[in-house]
């Protein structure tokens, strides 16, 4: 190679890495605004309420904190608003098995906690954390899977419940359901679990009766 090419090839190769430089600076600057939505009063005030009871003591939040509780970024995603307000306000109220102490949480504060956990939920974390392993995994090993069982699955119940070790723990295993339970109570209590079972914390199951047939189909083979 030629002194002149030497020159040139460092010049122009200088350049063109820089152009590309420049380029991804800006791609990134520009996306930067848009990875979080807008920070309103009571996403503040649910962060302050946040600092106040030191969740970050027990959870993590974005993955900072304690491993002692769940991650909550995501929270409000998986598991519906009035349950989460419920739950609180007094833990042991909605799931006599919780750990998460009463911390005297007030209404509005459990509202304003509510709002910052759906900003969180709302930032773009590229698929962080990873979804947990949900009941998809129940019933694999080469069976079909029956509708109710895939409705099961979609309808995230197995946020909650759990299905021969695999899923929640807010609600009872259900992995004996139907040996304990017959066919009018479940499809009853799917419609209005409170009728059932005073101050239950399981939302409505809102869907069709054909929906609710095969749910309650897939929990009477659960023996
Ligand atoms: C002393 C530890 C501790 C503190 C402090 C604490 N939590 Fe928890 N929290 C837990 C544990 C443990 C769980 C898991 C469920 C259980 O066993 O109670 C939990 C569960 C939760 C859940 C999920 C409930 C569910 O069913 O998935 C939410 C939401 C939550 N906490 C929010 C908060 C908020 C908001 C604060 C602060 C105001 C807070 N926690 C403070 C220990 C704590
Ligand atoms: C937010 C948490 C939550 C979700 C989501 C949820 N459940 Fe529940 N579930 C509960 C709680 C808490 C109970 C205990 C109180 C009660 O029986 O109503 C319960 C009770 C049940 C029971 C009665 C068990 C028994 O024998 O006492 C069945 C069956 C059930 N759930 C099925 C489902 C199905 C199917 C879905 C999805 C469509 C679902 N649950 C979604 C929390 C939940």
């Amino acid at each position: 190679m030629t002194n002149k090419a030497a020159r040139n090839l460092f010049i122009f190769g200088s350049l063109f890495f820089f152009v590309i430089f420049l380029g991804l600076t800006f791609d990134t600057m520009g996306k930067l605004d848009k990875r979080a939505p807008e920070i309103t009063e009571k996403v503040n005030a649910g962060k302050m309420a946040w600092h106040k009871y030191d969740c970050i003591g027990c959870h993590t939040i974005l993955g900072n904190g304690s491993y002692f509780a769940p991650e909550l970024a995501k929270i409000t995603e998986k598991k519906p608003k009035g349950y989460l307000k419920q739950f609180l306000m007094d833990p042991k109220a909605v799931n006599p098995g919780a750990s998460m102490p009463k911390l005297g949480i007030t209404s509005e504060e459990a509202d304003n906690l509510l709002t910052f956990l759906d900003w969180t939920a709302q930032v773009d974390t590229n698929g962080w954390p990873p979804k947990p392993i949900l009941a998809s995994a129940v019933g694999a090993g080469g069976k079909e899977s029956s509708a109710g069982q895939r409705l099961y699955q979609s309808m995230g119940c197995s946020g909650c419940h759990m299905i021969n070790g695999i899923g929640g723990t807010t609600g009872p295993d259900l992995s004996r359901v139907g040996s304990t339970r017959d066919r009018a109570w479940l499809a009853g209590h799917f419609r209005d679990p409170q009728a059932y079972v005073p101050k239950s914390a399981m939302p409505k199951v809102e869907a069709p009766d054909a929906d609710i047939e095969q749910l309650t189909d897939y929990m009477l083979t659960l023996k």
